[in-house]
Formats: structure tokens, C-alpha cells, sequence
């Protein structure tokens, strides 16, 4: 989703400084991007549509400038729309991420006082009110007076050709100021300025910063001074490449026997620090979205059997109208790959102010809800760069497993289930259950609809395989309980309908075969994936039975599935699945 970078200091080479910064922020996902540089007393401004590429840039010396990589929202892809906005006059340069719920009164009211229009944005809103501020009052007290003036979750930075100062403002969405010898720098995350310097100031909510020859930080509304509380991180940032791999998904769909093997052993005294907490709160609640939401899901199943213990789960944007129940002896346990997706960084600041304790599983150090949570687990799967989660889904699951397995006193077999399951996961990566998932792959290319059908924890699975195709390969596909298929699904199916089914060696594999046998009866095309062959299965994907942990080998399974589906049916890039964004920081 949309990224930020700006400078201002010693280095007058900025336009290349800032087209770096952006590449660092490609993998959140955007369409189109921006860069507006000071030149003397005006602005320059180059935008481009699609992907940043090498491009020649034009930029005149200089030591000033902000850059933005746009993912759209309001208004469709095109030059105009992408960021920076402009006012008027073309000294007042504005990026912005978020909503502005505001914005078509603002609009109107800008639009009465002769502002002139040029994008279909929200944003275009920012430099015009900028720019009436500055009839009556100076840059700073006038980006403040317009930021106080939006509604909505935003951050805005802006640029003022008669001024030697970046003002950057928020409401929601993350940035990061980097404080170094030669200057300030500022994005929307800690990865782009770590190369710079290790010196940041996280910018809180309703916080104001002015960047120039100093930094003087400000509380929003009124304008306050304060300390900023800058940070010396000494974290390692990994500079990823694809390696061997053609993309960043079949690279991390490969790293997760690692990453589940890590967990298992290194994390006992995470996972215990956890399983404390979840036996001490009254209500235990687990957030998440996408992919982690399927994590979540799955988690309510392992507490269930593993430690006999309810924990309630909810997608993140839904969360907000559950929170009634929430008291300061509740547990929120936010689960996110990018630790920055704001329908769950949103409810959880609003748990946090009923008193309820925060216990975040993340895989990125310094984010939102990382800052955010008492508590924290870092999920150390490395850089995800795909768009589509893999290797943070069976971090989030074995974490989640290993924590039921501790709170019922079984943490060595939980160990020994999750070393297990990597173990297996090694071997479908390396045999030739490859080649079966892409022979399959070929067989599937061209339908319309894939089903996938699980019950229990397994029904998690099916969601999970489901949003894996459809993002990965653009292909339409309908998770369900098998239980839930004769109550209206089997409506759909009809000869040659293809239904994947999620059979581990649990209580629900007899019912889950009488479902498949239902839907081979009328005619669909029946694939299994599980330990146990059956004849009802018309092609096999074999996984080993490691008990509850059977749903990682299985999930891998179907993220090859989704892998070679997407190259079967032409799809371009697997790693950037199209109006898909990797961070989502709007609502
Ligand atoms: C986006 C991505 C999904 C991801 C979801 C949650 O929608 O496209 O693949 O699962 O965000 O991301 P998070 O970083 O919170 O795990």
C-alpha cells in the first residue's frame, strides 16, 4: 500500500536518494508513484504509472524532496492521481496515505474559494487548505491547521518551495523519521532508512514533526512541543534477493521448514510467556486479517483440542463492533505478517484503551503493533517480500500450536510435532509431490470455480487454500465446512467441478470423505490432500500425519497448488498479484 520517503539535509543528490527509498517500499504494493524535489523557490515533480523500473530522472541539484509509491483508492490509476499533489500556486507538494473521509467537503468548500482541481484524489484536498493557511500564518501552523481539519486515519508529509523544512503529520498509517550526520529522512517503514542511519523516531498518533535544520516534534491538535524519544535500533535488516528461485513466493513457500523448525526450537519460552497469559485473562481474543486471519481461525481449533480452552477469534475489520465484551482482564492477541494492517492495528488501540492486555504475534520488528502490544512474539520468518502470505501463515500456526500444546503441559510433543511437520514439509518440497501439484496445475488451468472442503481445524485449511488460489492465481475459489455443503453449495456442482478436500487423520476424515463422495456423485473431480489415500479421491497430494500439525504440510500443499496454477494460467508476476497491496494501511 501506499509508501513514503523524503530528505532533507547535506546530500544534494536527492532525487536518486528518494527513488531508492521508494524501491525499498515496492514489495507494500502500489500502481503508480511520485517524486516532487525544491528547486531555488519552486517544485519539481515527476510521476509515473506502474512500476519504478530504472528510470531517468531530471532533477536539478538539490537536498530537499519526498517521494510516494501510491496503491489507489480514490480515483483511478493515472498521472494526476499519483502522488505528490499540488496546490495552485505549485509551491505546496503533499503525499499522503489513508482516507480522507472529509474530503468532498473540504472539496467543495476549496473549490467555492476558486481552488483549482486537477486529480480525482482525496489528497488534493492537503496542499489547497495548506495553501490557504498560508495567507494568514506560517508553513508549520498552516500544515497543522489543514491536518487538524481531516478526518479519517492519515499521515501526510509535505513540501513548500519557500520554505527549507519537510512537515510530516498522522493520525494513523506508520511513519519513521531516520536522524543522521547529513540530515533527516523519512518512510513509511524502518526498511528504507536503516541503510542511512539507526537513529529513528517512531511518530505516534496525532503527532506533528518539522524537519529541516532541526527536528521539533509537536502534539496535535493544539501544537505543543515535545521531547522526541529517539531510538538507537540495532536490528540487522537482511537484504533479500530472489536467489535460485524466479520469485520471491516459490522462495518463501521454500523457506518454511526452517522457519517452522526455528519455532520449534526456539520458542519455548515465548510460547510459555503466552500460554501464562492466556490462563490468567478473563476472554481471550485472536485478530487478525487475510491469511493470518486463517491462522486465527485455526487457532480456536488448537486451544480447543490441544488445551481445552475457548479463545474466541475474529477477522480484524469486525472486531471493532465485538469490543463491547472487552474489560481490562481480556487478552487481544493481534496476529499480522506486517504488523501495520490498520482493521487490526485500529481495534487493538481501542482494546488498549479499555484496559485490555495486547499480545502481539508479528513477524516485523518496530511495527505498529509490535510498539503497540505489552507483549510480543516475533514470528522470525524473515522479510516476506511476496504479496501473498506463505511462510508467515506456518510461523503463525506453529506458534499458535506450540502455545496450546504448552498451556496444556505437552510443550515436548508439541516440539516434536512441529519439527515433524518441517520435516515433512522438506520432503513435499524436495519429492515428487512437486511435480504431481504442477501436472495438476495444468488439469486445472482453465476452470472457472475450484471448491475446497474441511471440517474442524481443517476447515481453516480449506479457507487458507481457497484465498491462496485466489490471490496467487486469480482464480475463483470457495472455501467451506463440509458439513455446510449440502445446506447450498452442492447447488454448484456439476460434472467436472473440481473440489479439493482437507483430510488429515483426525475425528473428521470419515465425514469429510462422505462430503467428498457426495459431490463425486454428482459428477466433481475430487482431490485430496492428507496422509490416508482414499478411493474416492481422483487425484492424491500425500502429506505425513503429524497430528495437529498435519495443516502446515497441507497448507504447503496448496500454496504450491496456487504457485503453479498462477504460471499455468499465464499470470506475469506471482509475487505482485494485481490490486493486491502486501501492507494495508487503509480501512
Ligand atoms: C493483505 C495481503 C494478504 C494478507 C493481509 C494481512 O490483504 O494481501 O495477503 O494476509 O493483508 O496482512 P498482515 O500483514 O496483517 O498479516
Amino acid at each position: 500500500m501506499c509508501g513514503i520517503f523524503g530528505y532533507v539535509g547535506k546530500d544534494n543528490n536527492v532525487g536518486n536518494l528518494i527513488l531508492e527509498g521508494l524501491k525499498t517500499l515496492e514489495y507494500r504494493g502500489y500502481d503508480s508513484w511520485g517524486i516532487a524535489v525544491k528547486n531555488g523557490k519552486t517544485i519539481e515533480i515527476e510521476k509515473k504509472v506502474g512500476k519504478i523500473g530504472d528510470p531517468k530522472l531530471r532533477f536539478p541539484k538539490s537536498s530537499i524532496g519526498i517521494g510516494h509509491t501510491r496503491w489507489a483508492t480514490h480515483g483511478g490509476v493515472t498521472v494526476e492521481n499519483a502522488h505528490p499533489h499540488l496546490d495552485c500556486s505549485r509551491k505546496i507538494a503533499v503525499l499522503h496515505n489513508g482516507i480522507i473521509e472529509n474530503f468532498e467537503e473540504l472539496k467543495k468548500e476549496l473549490l467555492e474559494q476558486g481552488h483549482k482541481f486537477v486529480s480525482e484524489t482525496d489528497t488534493e484536498v492537503m496542499p489547497h487548505l495548506i495553501e490557504e493557511g498560508l495567507k494568514k500564518e506560517g508553513f508549520a501552523s498552516s500544515v497543522r491547521d489543514a491536518f487538524n481539519r481531516l478526518k479519517g486515519l492519515n499521515a501526510i508529509v509535505a513540501l513548500n518551495a519557500d520554505s527549507s523544512e519537510i512537515i510530516a503529520a498522522k493520525t494513523g498509517s506508520p511513519l519513521v523519521i531516520g536522524v543522521s550526520d547529513d540530515g533527516y529522512y523519512i518512510s513509511s517503514d524502518s526498511l528504507g532508512l536503516v541503510p542511512h542511519t539507526r537513529n529513528l523516531l517512531f511518530l505516534e498518533d496525532n503527532e506533528m514533526v518539522i524537519l529541516g535544520k532541526t527536528l521539533k516534534l509537536i502534539s496535535l491538535p493544539r501544537g505543543e512541543e515535545k521531547t522526541p524519544d529517539i531510538q538507537t535500533v540495532d536490528w540487522k535488516f537482511e537484504k533479500v534477493d530472489k536467489g535460485k528461485y524466479k520469485h520471491f513466493l516459490l522462495k518463501e513457500i521454500n523457506e518454511q521448514p526452517q522457519v517452522v523448525e526455528n519455532i520449534a526450537l526456539n520458542y519455548e519460552t515465548e510460547v510459555k510467556n503466552l500460554a501464562d497469559l492466556i490462563d490468567e485473562a478473563f476472554g481471550t481474543f485472536l485478530l487478525g486479517c487475510g491469511t493470518a486471519s486463517y491462522s486465527g481461525l485455526a487457532g480456536t481449533y488448537l486451544f480447543s483440542k490441544i488445551a481445552k480452552k475457548h479463545v474466541n477469534f475474529s477477522i480484524g475489520s469486525e472486531f471493532n463492533y465485538l469490543e463491547d465484551y472487552l474489560t481490562p482482564k481480556s487478552l487481544v492477541i493481534p496476529i499480522s505478517q506486517s504488523g501495520e494492517t490498520i482493521d487490526v492495528v485500529e481495534p487493538v488501540a481501542r482494546a488498549k484503551q479499555k484496559g485490555s492486555r495486547i499480545a502481539a504475534i508479528t513477524n516485523v520488528l518496530g511495527s505498529t503493533l509490535y510498539r503497540q502490544s505489552d507483549f510480543k512474539i516475533l514470528l522470525g520468518a524473515g522479510p516476506e517480500k511476496a504479496v501473498v502470505g506463505t511462510k508467515s501463515f506456518t510461523a503463525m500456526v506453529a506458534v499458535l500450536l506450540f502455545t496450546a500444546y504448552t498451556l496444556a503441559k505437552r510443550q515436548a510433543e508439541g516440539k516434536k510435532m512441529l519439527s515433524l511437520a518441517a520435516e515433512n514439509v522438506s520432503e513435499i518440497l524436495k519429492n515428487h509431490v512437486g511435480e504431481n501439484i504442477q501436472k495438476l496445475a495444468a488439469t486445472l488451468k482453465n476452470r472457472e470455480h475450484i471448491y475446497v472442503i474441511g471440517r474442524g481445524i481443517s476447515y481453516a485449511t480449506a479457507l487458507e487454500a481457497t484465498l491462496k488460489i485466489k490471490e496467487t492465481a486469480c482464480l475463483h475459489a470457495e472455501g467451506f465446512a463440509g458439513g455446510e455443503l449440502k445446506h447450498g453449495v452442492i447447488a454448484l456442482i456439476e460434472k467436472g467441478t473440481p473440489c479439493i478436500v482437507i483430510a488429515p487423520n483426525d475425528e473428521t476424515y470419515d465425514d469429510i470423505i462422505s462430503n467428498a463422495q457426495e459431490v463425486k456423485a454428482r459428477g466433481g473431480i475430487i482431490i485430496g490432500i492428507g496422509p490416508r489415500p482414499n478411493k474416492v479421491f481422483d487425484h492424491f497430494l500425500q502429506t505425513a500425519d503429524v497430528a495437529e500439525a498435519t495443516i502446515i504440510p497441507q497448507v504447503v500443499v496448496a500454496q504450491l497448488l496456487a504457485y503453479y496454477l498462477a504460471l499455468a494460467r499465464g499470470i506475469e508476476d506471482p509475487d505482485k498479484p494485481r490490486n493486491l497491496a502486501k501492507s494495508v494501511t487503509v480501512k
